[in-house]
C-alpha cells in the first residue's frame, strides 16, 4: 500500500466507538508508550469520549485505510492565561500492520499544522528507549527539552520520559533570531 492510500481527518464525536477501540488497542499493546493505562481509558463513558473529540481547540486526528481507523494523533491545548500558548502532542499510534509507510509522519504533520493555529509551543513526551517516535518527532523539528526521571511506573518498573518541544513561531519564520 502506498502513502497516498491513507486519508487523514479530524475525528468528531460520532467517531467515538472507533476512537475508543484504537486507543484501547494502543494502551494494551504498547503500554510503555503512553501515560494513561488501558483500565483508565476503558472506564471512560461514551460522553467523556465524545467530549474528548470535540473540545476545541484540542483535537484528535485519525488515519483511515478505507473506512477503518488505523492511526491517530492528539493535540491538547493547555488552559489558563499563562499556559495557553502551549499544546501537547499525545496518543500517537499506528496499527502494527500499517507502520513504516509514513502514516504517523502525516498524522503528526497534521497536528503541527493545527497547533500552529492555536499555540506557540508544541510539546511531546517520549518514553526513553522509544527511538522510533523520538526519531519521527526530531525529524519534524522537535528538540529535546528535558527529562523526567521515573516518569511512569508500569508493573513495578520505572521508565524515564524524554520531553521534546517544537517552537512553532521559530518554525514559521526560521530566519528570525
Ligand atoms: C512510532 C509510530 C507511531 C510510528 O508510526 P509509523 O506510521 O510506522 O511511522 P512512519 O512510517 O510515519 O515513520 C516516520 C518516521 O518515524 C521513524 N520510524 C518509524 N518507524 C521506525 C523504525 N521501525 N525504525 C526507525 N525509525 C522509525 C523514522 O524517523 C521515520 O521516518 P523515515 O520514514 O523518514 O525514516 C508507530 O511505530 C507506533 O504506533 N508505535 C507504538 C506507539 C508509540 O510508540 N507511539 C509514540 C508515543 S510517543
Amino acid at each position: 500500500m502506498s502513502e497516498t492510500a491513507f486519508s487523514i481527518r479530524q475525528l468528531r464525536a460520532e467517531d467515538w466507538v472507533a476512537f475508543r477501540a484504537l486507543r484501547l488497542k494502543a494502551l494494551e499493546t504498547v503500554p510503555t508508550a503512553f501515560g494513561a493505562s488501558q483500565e483508565e481509558d476503558a472506564a471512560l463513558s461514551p460522553e467523556a469520549l465524545r467530549e474528548r473529540l470535540e473540545r476545541a481547540p484540542s483535537a484528535v486526528f485519525g488515519a483511515f485505510a478505507g473506512d477503518s481507523l488505523i492511526g491517530m494523533a492528539g493535540f491538547h491545548a493547555q488552559l489558563g492565561a499563562k499556559r495557553r500558548h502551549r499544546g501537547l502532542l499525545w496518543g500517537v499510534f499506528v496499527e502494527e500492520a500499517y507502520r513504516g509507510r509514513g502514516c504517523a509522519r502525516r498524522l503528526v504533520e497534521r497536528v503541527i499544522l493545527h497547533a500552529g493555529e492555536h499555540v506557540v509551543v508544541l510539546e511531546a513526551g517520549v518514553t526513553a528507549g522509544n527511538r522510533n517516535a523520538a526519531a519521527l518527532y526530531e525529524s519534524l523539528g522537535f528538540r529535546i527539552s528535558g527529562l523526567i526521571q521515573k516518569a511512569l511506573r508500569i508493573d513495578g518498573a520505572f521508565h524515564d520520559e524524554i520531553l521534546l518541544a517544537l517552537d512553532l513561531e521559530e518554525r514559521a519564520s526560521p530566519s528570525r533570531g
